[in-house]
């Protein structure tokens, strides 16, 4: 049973997630090799993949496969293909929904880094971004509008009547609120609650609780803001910010905000925990199917979710400091994909980016 222990589920998934997923599996095997971990690799269907091959996107048999793993590595699902399905059929509500509701995995980890060296990638303007910035969104995964009851549509005399449900009870909201302050006090120690107090029920309870949290953390300094501000404190000056904590839907939005001000979605991993060391770990990304199967797409983001998995799910944050340091010697040295070069910048494709960051890692420090 012994290599059971460390089963890691690959589930690559659509559009790019195959040939990112490749790339960063080079970078495990050397990180293995690194640190003297047996870590087994298996591959499982998920989204259009699993549509095509076995008629739903998350069959049963991937699940199990999950359950006996110690995390999943995820690739992305989804695609023009699968688009003409029912809502309820398509990758990404079919798959990855319930993935996080089946495992629990109620925190969701976005870390939006811009690095210096990307100052240019970034859309803002380079005074309000420079020297880079690292902000942490704390989503909650597993509530909210994505999964209130009731959820439906019904037939009214004057056409059709809809409704999604946002509601969240206590523990549901101090839970994530722990991990937030869990993780400020390992960065700048301050955790920003993003939320519509001013509109919302639920976001009166959301203050209630988080300060009642916060109460427990005296060294975490606290602040309020309505989620619109937020969007626009973000691309004013996203420095302001290092844990930004928010329910479901908010946390959707601010976090891909908070990724486009990093630059490039290419490099932005993303951890999904639950009670335990469980968690399942993708790029910010998606499928992108504008670019899949063309070598191009930046696989950092894949290669750092890597990391946080070697981190919060094997215990192993010196493999995951190898992988960190390796990325951002890569950058440091002038390596970039095409998301992130600047005009005639060198660039280069997923597998030989990857091979950089692998050989790095061999080397063991981000040193060329
Ligand atoms: C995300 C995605 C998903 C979400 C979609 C694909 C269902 O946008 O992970 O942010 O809305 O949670
Ligand atoms: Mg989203």
């Amino acid at each position: 049973m012994a290599e059971k222990m460390n089963r890691i589920a690959v589930l690559a998934g659509d559009g790019i997630g195959p040939e990112v997923m490749g790339a960063t599996l080079q970078v495990a095997k050397e990180v293995e090799k690194r640190h003297g971990l047996a870590v087994e690799w298996k591959e499982g269907l998920v989204g259009g993949a699993a549509i095509d091959a076995k008629g739903k996107a998350l069959p049963e048999e991937t699940v199990e496969l999950c359950r006996s793993a110690k995390a999943v590595l995820f690739g992305s699902v989804g695609g023009p293909k699968w688009e003409t399905l029912p809502p309820n059929e398509q990758p990404e509500r079919a798959a990855l929904l319930p993935l996080r509701k089946i495992f629990g995995l109620y925190a969701n980890l976005r870390p939006a880094v811009l690095y210096p060296e990307l100052v240019g990638c970034s859309p803002l303007r380079p005074d309000r971004v420079a020297g880079g910035f690292d902000v942490l969104v704390v989503r909650e995964l597993t509530g909210g509008l994505y999964f209130g009851q009731p959820k439906e549509t019904t037939k009214t005399a004057k056409g059709e009547r809809s409704v999604d449900t946002m509601v969240y009870e206590t523990h549901e909201i101090e839970r994530v609120t722990e991990v937030a302050f869990r993780a400020a006090a390992f960065r700048k120690k301050r955790v920003t609650l993003a939320d519509k107090a001013n509109v919302l029920e639920t976001s009166l309870l959301w203050r209630k609780v988080v300060k009642q949290v916060a109460a427990k953390h005296p060294n975490i300094t606290l602040d309020f803001m309505y989620a619109d501000n937020a969007a626009m404190q973000l691309v004013r000056d996203p420095g302001r910010f290092d844990v930004l904590l928010c329910e479901n839907l908010f946390g959707d939005m601010l976090s891909d905000e908070a990724a486009a001000v990093a630059g490039s979605l290419g490099m932005l991993p993303s951890a999904s925990l639950g009670e335990g060391s469980f968690g399942l770990y993708e790029p910010a990304g998606g499928s992108a199917p504008d670019i899949a199967g063309k070598g191009i797409a930046n696989p950092i983001a894949q290669i750092l979710s890597l990391a946080l998995l070697f981190e919060m799910s094997l215990g192993q944050p010196e493999a995951a400091q190898t992988i960190r340091h390796a990325v951002a010697g890569a950058i440091r040295d002038g390596w970039r994909t095409a998301d992130i070069a600047a005009s005639g910048e060198k660039k280069v494709g997923t597998q030989e980016m990857a091979k950089e960051i692998a050989r790095r890692v061999a080397l063991g420090t981000g040193k060329s």
